[in-house]
């Protein structure tokens, strides 16, 4: 290892970078965290699966190699100041190593594992007092229709591990669950949550502990995708101080740094239910990039460089992105000026081979009302979407 790999702000580079970051996976948010990167001065090495990954096709310099291999991820850290995470697919005890070892992992392995193992966060926040969905394990179809006789004939069966986009988790009925039961993975079950809104309250921690937290966002699922989401969220004031609090609380209980998007229920009885953790930037914030003072890329890269954290307040009344999932092999690239033409939105193209259900990037909209901006914003993903054009 080498010894500037633990340092922060380490010796000007020569290049006029103030800061290396290394960012394990090169997905659509570290191709996003490139572009606050890039105005921050810093350089953003990602470690990407493939030269055509996102962030590899718009990356300066990267590593080639995959997050299973411990070789790659200490390569990676030794040559940057700070390693942080695009996603959540990285063995644990790769993470625990490369802290072992002295690398500036942030988040640390300790916070990541709440995003890594859903049965674990279940486990540790519910013994901590947050309010979790009543949750058991289960090892067979038995077990499980046992369960969901004893929750009112159904229940959620979740991958313990990898799941992400509603892969990873079934919604059964009692009756049909033999049959459903899945065969291969590892999963547990937990109690249908009845969900008058979702929301996702992002929190920001830095190094030092200091926190900020953006407007609540509402966010629309199909088929357990997001397609929208909504700020600030049309709730009472007292549920989202109440989001807020929840949040800030459980960022420093875990002890992240960097964004922590944590995903919420509310029930019609105005519960708050805990749903997951991503301890990264998350798809809930991407309308920060017009949306706020201070995006939550920026916020992140900030965040892990033990930097002063920016304002999170919003531009406008109301702010909506629609996520563009593929449909019918349609290249978003290729109907972007269609999009520009319908109105004034915000799209983000994130150089990803067209498949269906996949998110290809999305669309931003800044309104007087949340009505105007959703249905900029709705039409703007549609035309990308190959939906409609204009
Ligand atoms: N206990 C529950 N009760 C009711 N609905 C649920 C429950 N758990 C999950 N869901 C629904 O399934 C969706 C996906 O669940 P979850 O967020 O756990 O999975 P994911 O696939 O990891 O999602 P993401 O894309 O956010 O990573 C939720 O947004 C919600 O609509
Ligand atoms: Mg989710």
């Amino acid at each position: 290892m080498s010894p500037a790999a633990t340092e922060t702000g380490r010796a000007p580079t020569g290049r006029g970078a103030s800061a290396r970051v290394g960012i394990i996976g090169a997905g659509q948010l570290a191709r996003m965290t490139q572009q606050a990167a890039i105005k921050l001065g810093i350089e953003l090495v990602p470690l990407a699966v493939s030269t055509s990954d996102p962030a590899a096709a718009v990356a300066g310099e990267k590593l080639i190699g995959s997050p299973d291999d411990l070789e790659a991820l200490r390569a990676l850290a030794a040559d940057c100041d700070v390693v942080t995470l695009d996603h959540e697919r990285v063995p644990h005890r790769h993470l625990a190593e490369l802290e072992r070892e002295g690398f500036a992992l942030r988040p640390g392995a300790a916070a990541k594992r709440y995003a890594q193992d859903k049965l674990y966060a279940r486990r540790a926040l519910g013994e901590a007092g947050f309010p979790v969905p009543e949750f058991a394990t289960t090892e067979d179809a038995d077990d499980a229709a046992a369960l969901a006789e004893r929750w009112g004939g159904a229940l959620v069966l979740k991958a313990i591990r990898g799941g992400y986009d509603g892969r990873g988790v079934l919604m059964l009925e009692a009756a049909s669950l033999p049959g459903e039961f899945p065969r291969e993975g590892e999963w547990f079950a937990e109690q249908r949550v009845p969900i008058e809104r979702e929301l996702s309250q992002l929190i920001v921690r830095g190094v030092d502990g200091e926190t900020v937290a953006y407007p609540l966002v509402e966010t629309v699922q199909r088929d357990g995708i997001c397609i929208r989401t909504v700020s600030p969220a049309r709730v009472p004031s007292a549920t989202a101080d109440a989001c807020r609090d929840l949040a800030t609380r459980l960022a420093s209980h875990i002890g992240a740094v960097g964004v922590l998007a944590v995903e919420l229920f509310l029930t019609p009885g105005g519960e708050l239910v805990l749903n997951e953790l991503a301890l990264r930037p998350h798809n809930s914030g991407h309308f920060t990039i017009e949306g706020c003072e201070t995006s939550q890329f920026e916020n992140h890269l900030r965040a892990v460089l033990g930097w002063p954290l920016g304002a999170t307040s919003l531009r406008a009344p109301a702010v909506v992105m629609a996520n563009v999932l593929g449909s019918d092999g349609s290249d978003p690239a290729e109907l972007l000026p269609d999009a520009l033409r319908a109105g004034p939105v915000h799209p983000h193209i994130y150089g990803k081979e067209a498949r269906d259900g996949r998110k290809l990037g999305h669309v931003t909209a800044l309104g007087q009302t949340h009505e105007e901006a959703e249905a900029a914003a709705t039409r703007g993903a549609e035309i990308l979407a190959g939906g409609s054009r204009s």
